[in-house]
């Protein structure tokens, strides 16, 4: 009666191993996809973040291989017989193991890490160096250029650079720790209210990168996304003369509903003069241009802001906007018109 089991059994394993494998081929495939994203310290666009994929690589491989000593150690260990085992005493190990060969390996990896570093400092260069200013909100990020005068202009959440020059970032928090992080481009730095730090970004190619707050800020860190684009030095003086443009409607003598609505629903907070930066809110001055709305919550596009105006509270759940629930799709309407006019 043992034999249907049997005959069973092996089928059963084999399938199961076999399911298994696929599993975990499935697993790699999708960890290796996740180099090539436009978020990825495996893709790097700029020195200083090539010198820490650098960096990274090295450790990976080095650890790999530490991994499969201590591993070979181990299966020694258990499966040689005890005759002839050589025995080591437990000084020995506690000296060799713990503190030469951990001082060893952690001294070359610091004289290995710390030049790789230096592309991120803010060092005297020959090249023009851009300077931005980039604040962390909850849930936002703050961005302000110098114009040709060096006067700030702002805007919000899609950060224009020039590709093939350095470009320092002012990086503060206006609330609480946030963390400015572009993964293709540098490193991360930590957004403090109480003083600014700098990084410096050396775009060595353009394209469309994007960049996520990296330390916990609340609950809707995980929406905090920042998208980068680097530019061609003259694509980049065009974005920064559109963000300079004041709004186009400030000299017209009839004001229409949106602005009306606008201004007795928004202006509290929101600016759309571009020199403003608004009261604790996104600059809107170009936000009708802008790729992405919350933050990178929802691609920006056809009917995707009366959207977002009418469920952001469902989509950014605790986000500082409060509901226009009292507000008509028609008067929203209103309001996004005047948004699209403006820039
Ligand atoms: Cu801001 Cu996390």
């Amino acid at each position: 009666m043992s034999a249907p089991s049997q005959h069973y059994s092996v089928p059963v394993y084999a399938t199961r191993s076999r399911v298994w494998t696929g599993v975990f081929l499935a697993i790699c495939l999708g960890i290796l996809s996740a180099c090539d994203t436009p978020q990825s310290i495996l893709n790097p666009a700029s020195s200083g973040a090539a010198s820490i994929t650098q960096l990274w690589w090295v450790m990976f491989w080095g650890t790999a291989v530490i991994m499969l000593i201590t591993i070979g150690v181990a299966l020694y260990a258990v499966f040689r017989p005890a005759h002839h085992r050589i025995p080591v005493s437990p000084l020995t190990v506690l000296v060799v193991g713990g503190l030469i060969w951990p001082g060893l390996v952690l001294s070359a990896l610091f004289m290995y890490s710390v030049p790789r570093g230096h592309s991120l400092l803010t060092l005297p260069t020959a090249q023009e160096v851009l300077e931005v200013h980039v604040t962390g909100h909850q849930w936002w990020w703050e961005i302000s250029y110098p114009d040709v005068e060096g006067s700030p202009v702002y805007t919000a959440n899609e950060l224009h650079i020039p590709a093939g020059r350095p470009v320092d970032i002012y990086v503060r928090g206006a609330d609480v720790i946030h963390s400015f992080w572009i993964p293709s481009l540098g490193g991360k730095i930590d957004a403090l209210p109480s003083s600014t730090n700098v990084i410096r970004l050396n775009p060595d190619e353009t394209g469309e990168f994007r960049g996520q707050c990296a330390e916990f800020c609340g609950a809707q860190h995980a929406r905090m996304a920042l998208h980068v684009t680097a530019h061609t030095e003259s694509d980049f003086n065009r974005q920064l003369q559109r963000l300079t443009r004041g709004p186009a409607v400030e000299d017209q003598d009839i004001r229409t509903p949106g602005q009306e609505a606008f201004e007795s629903e928004c202006a509290r907070c929101h600016s759309v003069d571009p020199r403003e930066p608004g009261s604790g809110a996104p600059n809107l001055a170009t936000v009708a241009d802008r790729q992405w709305l919350g933050a990178g919550t929802m691609e920006n596009g056809e009917g995707a802001m009366l959207d977002w105006l009418k469920h952001h509270q469902l989509y950014k759940p605790g986000n500082h906007m409060p509901s226009h629930d009292q507000l008509d799709d028609e008067t929203l309407q209103s309001i996004i018109t005047f948004l699209e006019d403006i820039r």
